[in-house]
């Protein structure tokens, strides 16, 4: 196929009434000016052993920056990483927790409440945010954090907030600004943004032609240990975005148990989609040759992507891009509004006025 009618088609920005398009443009830009973001007040960096865990409290997309941050640091830091959804807290806090609460709102209840239970165990708090009662923290009570631009969905304000938590370990002495992995990912970023982008033709355009192939059937997203972050993330993605239920799952875990639902009678009605990466070993490899070769004969479908880049962050970052455009045309081919949310911003309303 070379041009897609609808994709491809001169009345495609009619499906697309909020823009949302410009939002999935503007992330190498948003990557950009989040290199500038600076804490709201400057700290001094932690003493060896004063920090002994990050717990990072945030739901949906504002919990997905605490979700490339674990990715990314994997095997780099000597202390664990642990992101909390919920209002409920991780066991463990204590005075040696570096504790970052992020809500791009602001107003998050589950993260506000979780953040108001853990500051008398842990002080050593963070926030990231653009408003609301986060922001209300920063200003008039002092707690340091870092305000970023307001206007995006949270969950394309993925550099904002994923950018944030890494100038917050800068500047704790946990881990340097990777200044040379941003280097090398962030032209990469920009030139699939313009590869996956609507104006570049379904033939040309990698975005477009998985989510042709994807339309007809339930998403199903496999990753190994390294993109299993990316393949939750492709799930969320479709789920906001394109209003479709998806999946994820992780290797070499569902050799364990998921392989076995396969065998439903509704399995063809699914396609897999396996994330791969360079870096991941000769027995992972083998592992995901073989679960596709078994499953194959039993779902509709099966393809496989590639990250792009040499560092890790370039990677994970490519795989991020490209699921964030195929949820963006596959909401494009189902017709609904890849900007509006309503069933969340029902329940957050339903929940506010409840007793
Ligand atoms: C909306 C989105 C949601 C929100 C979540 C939490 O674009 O991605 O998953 O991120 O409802 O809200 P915030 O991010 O404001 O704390």
């Amino acid at each position: 196929m070379t041009t897609h009618p609808l994709l491809d088609g001169p009345n495609f920005a009619e499906r697309d009434p909020h823009c949302f398009w410009k939002e999935l443009e503007g992330f190498p830009s948003q990557c950009w000016a989040a290199q500038d973001l600076t804490l709201s007040r400057s700290q001094t960096p932690a003493t060896p052993g004063e920090v002994r865990q990050i717990v990072i409290l945030g739901m949906g997309g504002s919990a997905a920056g605490g979700d490339l941050l674990r990715a990314y640091m994997a095997g780099r830091l000597p202390i664990p990483i642990q992101i909390s959804r919920g209002d409920g807290l991780p066991a463990g806090l204590g005075p040696e927790t570096l504790l970052v609460a992020v809500s791009y709102s602001g107003n998050t209840e589950e993260t506000l409440t979780a953040l108001a239970d853990a500051l008398p165990k842990s002080p050593m708090a963070f926030v990231v945010t653009t408003g609301g009662t986060l922001a209300a923290l920063v200003e008039r009570q002092g707690l340091p954090g870092i305000l970023v631009p307001s206007g995006l969905m949270p969950r394309s304000a993925l550099g904002f907030l994923f950018f944030s938590l890494l100038k917050i370990l800068d500047a704790k002495g946990i881990m340097p600004f990777p200044k040379e992995d941003v280097a090398e990912a962030l032209p990469l970023v920009e030139q699939l943004a313009a590869g996956f982008g609507p104006a570049r033709p379904i033939r040309d355009n990698e975005a477009k032609r998985l989510a042709v192939a994807l339309e007809p059937r339930i998403p199903v997203v496999y990753g190994g240990p390294t993109t299993a972050m990316p393949a939750y993330r492709w799930k969320t993605q479709i789920e906001e975005n394109a209003k479709r239920l998806a999946l994820s799952g992780v290797l070499p875990e569902l050799n364990h148990n998921e392989v076995e639902g396969w065998a439903d009678s509704e399995a063809r009605r699914f396609h897999i989609v396996f994330l791969r990466d360079r870096g991941e070993g000769d027995r992972l490899a083998r592992r995901m040759a073989v679960t596709r070769d078994l499953l194959l004969r039993r779902v509709g479908d099966v393809s496989e992507v590639w990250s792009r880049g040499e560092g890790l962050l370039a990677r994970l970052l490519s795989l991020i891009v490209l699921g964030d455009w195929v949820s963006y045309y596959l909401a494009s081919l189902r017709g609904v509004d890849p900007w509006t949310i309503p069933a969340i911003d029902e329940l957050k309303q339903r929940l506010r006025i409840a007793p």
